[in-house]
């Protein structure tokens, strides 16, 4: 894929784990390379969730940070807080009008809160505000506001991106054509990020390993992987092994086929082979995470990048709301 606008929004509710990283972040500084890409942090959406404004704060600064740590190429790529354009709340209330509810009634997260409070004996929108039910709307809007192509999300985002799609095709089915069809792109095939306890990586299941934790706390996770009972001496498949799977992602082709032999043979231990992992994982990232570190304590730089990045989606933005706002009121 080359040439295209990619976009998507990185929801400021957590801290980043190696889950997220291999999974998302790092794909998407891979393709930012050779696309136009718009990275926001999408606070508005995180909303519904957080009504603490230090802790929405707190967590966009520590997405910026990161990608600009982890070396988005901040000529080729637009990194920005959705709420400093103010065309995107504009945008979301515009689009309510060819948004039929029903679309809304269908959405996972939306069906999720629903299910959640009929099996506790609740009422079906017991706890739901108008952010959940509405919250596609406004990733519609995100999505169309900079003439998206694709978007890149993990596979509980896809049916989002299929509503902005239809959403457009209401739009310009009314209207004319307005606004490009965008389309979703899933992760290709990184397979998903064990955590500490050998099921997926992530926060819902509190066995995660933070992206950017410090090198003694790296450590202290990555002793607590759980293996299973074999002795040093006894042969271990790497394809069950957290361990390995983690080392994969980090490591080179011979230096990965260096370890699964290892596994293979027998004669290493598990202890052994964590320490393997944390001595390459901390290679990796140590780098990266000085510079977060740094950027961190210096959080006037990352609101500089982020007036930055917004002044240059503005430019797209104004002219999408014009052309919406034209096409629907004259
Ligand atoms: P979490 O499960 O911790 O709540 P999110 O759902 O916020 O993580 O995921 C954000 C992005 O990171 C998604 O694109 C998702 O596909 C990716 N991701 C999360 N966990 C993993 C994992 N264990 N392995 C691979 N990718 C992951
Ligand atoms: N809803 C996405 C999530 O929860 C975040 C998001 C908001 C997004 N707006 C977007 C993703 C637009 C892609 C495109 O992860």
């Amino acid at each position: 894929m080359e040439n295209k606008i990619v976009l998507t929004g990185i929801k400021p509710t957590g801290t980043p784990h190696l889950g997220n990283y291999v999974g998302a972040l790092k794909p998407l500084i891979e393709q930012s390379k050779t696309n136009k890409t718009y990275i926001f942090i999408a606070d508005l959406h995180a909303l519904n969730i957080i009504k603490n404004p230090k802790d929405i704060k707190q967590h966009t600064y520590e997405i910026a940070a990161l990608m600009i740590a982890l070396g988005l190429d901040l000529n080729n790529s637009i990194l920005f807080r959705q709420s400093d354009i103010v065309q995107v709340y504009q945008l979301a209330t515009l689009l309510m009008n060819v948004t039929p509810k029903g679309l809304m009634n269908r959405a996972h997260s939306y069906k999720a809160a629903i299910d959640k409070n009929t099996a506790a004996g609740l009422d079906e929108d017991a706890g739901v505000n108008m952010g959940l039910y509405t919250y596609p709307i406004l990733m519609a809007a995100d999505i169309l506001l900079y003439d998206t192509d694709v978007v890149p999300v993990g596979a509980d985002q896809k049916q989002h991106v299929e509503f902005a799609r239809d959403i457009a095709g209401y739009f310009n089915h009314t209207y004319g054509k307005t606004f490009k069809l965008p389309e979703p792109i899933i992760g290709e095939d990184t397979g998903i990020i064990p955590g500490l306890d050998g099921r997926k990586m992530s926060k819902s299941y509190d066995n995660v390993i933070p992206l950017f934790a410090p090198e003694s706390e790296l450590k202290k996770k990555i002793m607590r992987i759980i293996t299973d009972s074999k002795l040093p001496e006894e042969p271990k498949d790497p394809d069950t092994s957290t361990i390995f799977q983690l080392y994969k992602n980090f490591a080179t082709e011979s230096e990965i086929a260096e370890l699964r032999e290892k596994f293979l043979a027998g004669g290493m231990g598990y202890g052994t082979a964590k320490t393997i992992l944390f001595e390459k994982i901390n290679s990796v990232l140590s780098g990266p995470r000085a510079e977060y570190e740094r950027l961190m304590s210096n959080q006037s730089e990352i609101d500089k990048i982020l007036e930055e990045g917004a002044k240059r989606a503005r430019i797209v933005a104004e002219k999408t709301f014009e052309r919406v706002h034209k096409a629907m009121l004259g």
